[in-house]
């Protein structure tokens, strides 16, 4: 059974890491690189994967073609291939996920009238016969045809509804709204969505879909928003990789909807209480998945990043560790468990207060006095002003002292 037909009750998560993603300037990925990410991505739980853009280069198609053999299995994900809107790029497509049990083409054509002026040189009408044309061309080829207006969010919203209509009757399964620009805050990406539910005829009859980018750092946001209106697929990469400012990050995504699952759950006509996930992503493969994708393609992820940053389950400052080695749900909305790491983390800097510090001193196997764990304190805030972080060896070197200067 088409995915399209059963998945309206959680959210579909089509990875385009290997895609967009591999877009971001300097994270080119070799044919071995990529079918190493798909086989994460396939236990990571992905419904689909945008594998690359067959007709871009030789390599590329191989690497859809890679893919197609031996991750696009019947029990496997959804395999993609992104094309232009051309016989070309969708022979390509075609040729390359031919050894996929569910092949998707993913065909795209430029709607605002900015592109249309000035990177197309194409009338309104003339972009109208293309996509009609071209979405059939690629349903002689496959079933599972997805159609995506570039730059959606900047175009004529009148014109957007009528492309989208013409796509939906040559046979589009899934209709995908790219923010090609990262122009949107939420609020308009909400107005956008709900205009298209109300005035393009079938849209229920296919898979509606956003693709977010973060140029203004609102990818996860808007894609959120979109979610919130009623759409159900959701393109985003690992650790937010792509075009310029890169993509709405999966892990960001993910989580949002497993941690506030209970706010969301509404949105999909659930009970508020129910505990049924929003999605299939295995999200304890989430760091691994992480760690891979940065290290396959250089792209380094700042420590502060949501989610999967070093820091994203670090803790610095007394009152935090005071209060999460009292009830670890007083700074922490999640369980670094939930994404694959095995445990939070107390870092112990200047900011750092005395129950922190008793609590390492412990788990080194130190026993201290109350008056040599004060001095020990003391020592310690002295060497923290110093020093960005302080490991645990600092700690032994400073207790020793202490104790042996008695
Ligand atoms: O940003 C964009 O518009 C895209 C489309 C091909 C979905 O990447």
């Amino acid at each position: 059974m088409s995915i399209a037909s059963q998945a309206t009750d959680r959210v579909i998560i089509f990875d385009t890491t290997l895609r967009d993603g591999e877009q971001s300037p300097g994270a080119t990925l070799n044919a071995e690189e990529k079918l190493a990410i798909a086989h994460q991505l396939a236990l990571l739980g992905v419904d689909v994967i945008e594998a690359g853009f067959a007709v871009s280069s030789p390599g590329d198609f191989q690497a859809v073609k890679t893919i197609a053999e031996q991750v696009g299995k019947a029990e496997g994900p959804i395999i993609c291939s992104l094309a232009r809107a051309t016989r070309k790029d969708i022979q390509a497509a075609a040729e390359a996920l031919k050894p996929a049990a569910h092949p998707r083409i993913h065909t795209m054509i430029s709607t605002s009238d900015i592109h249309l002026q000035y990177q197309l040189k194409k009338s309104r009408n003339e972009v109208l016969a293309i996509a009609q044309e071209m979405v059939a061309y690629a349903k002689s080829f496959v079933d599972d045809v997805e159609f995506s207006p570039m730059d959606a969010s900047r175009t004529d919203p009148e014109f957007l509804y009528q492309v989208l209509e013409t796509a939906i009757a040559a046979g589009a399964t899934t209709i995908n709204i790219p923010d090609t620009v990262g122009y949107c805050t939420p609020k308009e990406i909400g107005i956008l969505i709900q205009g298209i539910r109300e005035n393009v005829p079938h849209i229920d009859r296919v898979i509606l879909s956003i693709h977010t980018q973060n140029d203004l750092g609102l990818a996860t946001a808007n894609a959120l928003a979109a979610i919130e209106h009623g759409v159900r697929q959701v393109e985003c990469t690992i650790n937010g990789i792509g075009e310029r400012a890169g993509n709405a990050a999966l892990e960001e995504i993910v989580m949002a909807l497993q941690v506030r699952k209970h706010y969301f759950n509404p949105y999909f006509g659930r009970s508020v209480n129910s505990d049924a996930p929003l999605t299939n992503i295995k999200t304890q493969k989430i760091y691994k998945t992480s760690t891979l994708v940065s290290q396959l393609t250089g792209m380094l992820i700042q420590p502060n990043k949501a989610i999967v940053g070093a820091n994203a389950f670090a803790h610095e400052s007394g009152i935090h560790q005071d209060g999460i080695i009292k009830h670890r749900q007083t700074y922490e909305i999640m369980e670094a468990a939930s994404i694959g790491l095995p445990e939070n983390r107390i870092v112990l800097g200047k900011h750092s207060g005395r129950n922190a510090f008793r609590t390492r001193l412990k788990e080194l196997g130190f026993e201290l006095s109350e008056a040599d764990l004060n001095k020990a304190f003391n020592r310690f805030k002295e060497v923290a002003d110093k020093k960005k972080e302080i490991s645990d060896w600092d700690i032994e070197a400073l207790v020793r002292d202490e104790t042996q200067n008695q």
